[in-house]
């Protein structure tokens, strides 16, 4: 269809007919009866939490990634709250870490009594940009906190020079990247510490979950201790040693996954490399769609990465265009596709605007992708006719705005 013909379609929202009949989420899980197979039979056994599933998802997790350890979580955010509290952040702290994401990678700072220090990201893959990282590095920095955009990993080899120089923890926020690679290596192993959330919307799925992995066998330890309440042992172990005595060694949390979402994660698990195939298949075909659709700027990949794809973030030319972003996101809802934006910068929450001050402005990069960006569905379960609607709709409506 070419951009002539699309502009001639009355778009939904002014009453034609809409692209789909039905919604299209912007992402979604799959679950295959073997997953609903391995719930049912953890329901059946003995131990529902701390039990075998656990380890089980956790080594396989590792060596799917290439980490030396990993350590499940009840949600990304409770991973992340855990590998914050690891790398030793603690009140009065800082930590540096990307405007553009969702709030939980900056509140986990707030949660150890830190505070989160923003960084300018860089205008093409709207990851943190290094050199601005450099720039806000202080005496009190302890964690460098970059997030793998949409599945792009952030930019690593420069983050952990700077971390060495200044002896800082990274901790890389990859709730969007399980399975993205930066050469031959899967993030995971990479930086100090890694995390990764289950949520349906992700690659794979635990309902809620979160993960992290790590090489360092000391951050292991803590982030288990963490996990269950501070204590040096779990329930099992002193089952099966047949012990009543445990000791609390330090202030933890009960954010334990318990069993049969580990089995569903390890069943998930074996269908990651078939999931990111078809979500690199898809932004392939997008890529191409887009190429020479005028308003529409897809997203960007660097040399030497392949991403993950949990997103798929256009941004809006606005100057090729007669309406803003919420005019196209609208019209794009309209016609029966699930949009969505992410991320409001996390400084323009009002809980971090009465904290710390209204810094609307001090980000023009972050803000001025804000102001365009427009996530198309990406899902591994997603039709190659879904894939198909949604370039129609976007060539209808961005053709339809056109200048
Ligand atoms: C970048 C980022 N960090 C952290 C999280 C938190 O993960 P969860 O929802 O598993 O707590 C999310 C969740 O979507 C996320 O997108």
């Amino acid at each position: 269809m070419s951009p002539v013909s699309a502009s001639s379609q009355t778009l939904a929202i002014e009453g034609g007919s809409p692209v789909r009949e039905r919604l299209l989420p912007y992402g979604r899980q799959s679950i295959e009866e073997s997953d609903i197979q391995a719930v049912v039979e953890v329901l059946r056994a003995d131990w529902l939490t701390t039990g075998p599933k656990v380890g089980e998802f956790e080594r396989a997790f590792a060596a799917q990634l290439g980490a030396a350890h990993a350590v499940s979580f009840s949600s990304g955010t409770a991973a992340l709250h855990a590998a914050v509290f690891a790398a030793g952040l603690q009140s009065g702290d800082e930590a540096i870490t990307s405007p553009l994401t969702f709030a939980a990678t900056a509140n986990c700072v707030l949660y150890q009594g830190a505070t989160p220090v923003f960084a300018e990201v860089s205008s093409d893959t709207l990851n943190v940009d290094p050199e601005q990282i450099a720039g806000k590095v202080s005496a009190k920095t302890r964690v460098i906190l970059p997030v793998d955009y949409a599945g792009h990993p952030a930019d690593l080899a420069a983050i952990l020079k700077i971390a060495r120089k200044h002896d800082l923890v990274v901790i890389e926020d990859a709730c969007h990247a399980l399975g993205a690679e930066v050469g031959e290596e899967r993030v995971g192993g990479i930086a100090d510490m890694t995390v990764f959330s289950f949520h349906p919307v992700k690659h794979i799925t635990t309902g809620e979950g979160g993960m992290v992995t790590t090489n360092r066998a000391e951050c292991a330890e803590k982030l288990r201790r963490f996990r269950n309440h501070g204590i040096s042992s779990e329930a099992r172990q002193r089952q099966n040693a047949g012990q009543w005595h445990y000791e609390m060694v330090l202030l933890g949390f009960n954010y334990r996954l318990p069993d049969f979402a580990c089995a569903l994660g390890l069943e998930q698990l074996q269908r990651l490399n078939g999931n990111l195939a078809r979500r690199r298949a898809i932004a392939a075909r997008y890529g191409a769609a887009f190429r020479d659709v005028a308003g529409v700027i897809p997203p960007a990949v660097r040399p030497g990465v392949n991403p993950a794809w949990h997103l798929y973030p256009i941004r809006l030319d606005l100057a090729k265009l007669t309406v803003d972003r919420a005019q196209v996101f609208r019209a794009l809802r309209a016609e029966n596709i699930g949009v969505n934006v992410h991320y409001i910068p996390v400084h323009f929450h009002p809980y971090y605007r009465e904290r710390f001050g209204d810094r609307r402005g001090e980000f023009p990069v972050a803000e001025a992708a804000y102001e365009r960006l427009i996530s198309l569905p990406m899902f591994h379960a997603m039709t190659d006719q879904d894939v198909e609607d949604v370039i129609a709709a976007v060539r209808k409506v961005v053709g339809y705005y056109a200048r």
